[in-house]
């Protein structure tokens, strides 16, 4: 079996995480023949984390089900990648744990640029108080300490950041 492992990204809403984690698991796809499996933060909202809030508590469950499925996966040789904003770092740590073959990817936007961006509208709805606890204007995101990668999206192409990433599995042995 080839060995799998898990690619978790983590950042602020609206700093590339599906962006990239789609176009890395395009390329893993293509150009390595794996199996590969997203969980998007917006997708699992949708669907394994439906009702769920965003406190804490929350939060908590929401990315300790998504480390489940992703340790899941993992352990049956498939690439697993993450994409949610999972801003606290003790859960990421129990993650890292559970799944083991662990590489965290560190979105890093200012939130500026992300609020610039504001795709989804939700920056202005926070800023008005009509979106309470949202990450990074009334509710915390604490950046990783030593992610295996940190990929700037204010300044690199997506192609970039991704290829970056490709980079770093390859050179950890992950694909051979
Ligand atoms: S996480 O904190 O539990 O990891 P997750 O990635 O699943 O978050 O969901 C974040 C997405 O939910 C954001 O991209 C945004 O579209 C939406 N969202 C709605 N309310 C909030 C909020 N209060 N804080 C952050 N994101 C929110």
């Amino acid at each position: 079996m080839q060995k799998g492992f898990t690619i978790w990204f983590t950042g602020l809403s609206g700093s590339g995480k599906s962006t990239v984690s789609k176009l890395v698991a395009k390329k893993i796809r293509e150009e390595y023949q794996r199996n590969v499996e997203v969980l998007d933060g917006d997708v699992v909202r949708q669907n394994l984390s439906k009702g769920l809030g965003f406190s804490k508590e929350d939060r908590d469950t929401n990315i300790l089900r998504i480390a489940f499925v992703a340790m899941l996966l993992t352990r049956n040789g498939v690439v697993a990648i993450t994409a949610a904003i999972s801003p606290y770092r003790d859960i990421r740590q129990k993650a890292r744990e559970s799944i083991g073959n662990f590489i965290e990817v560190h979105v890093n936007c200012p939130l500026e640029i992300c609020e610039q961006r504001d795709v989804k509208g939700l920056y202005k709805k926070a800023r008005a108080g009509q979106i309470k606890l949202f990450t990074g204007i009334d509710d915390p995101y604490e950046a990783p300490d030593e992610p295996e990668v940190v990929i700037y999206t204010d300044r690199e192409s997506p192609e970039d950041s991704a290829n970056k990433i490709i980079n770093k599995i390859k050179e950890l042995g992950y694909f051979s």
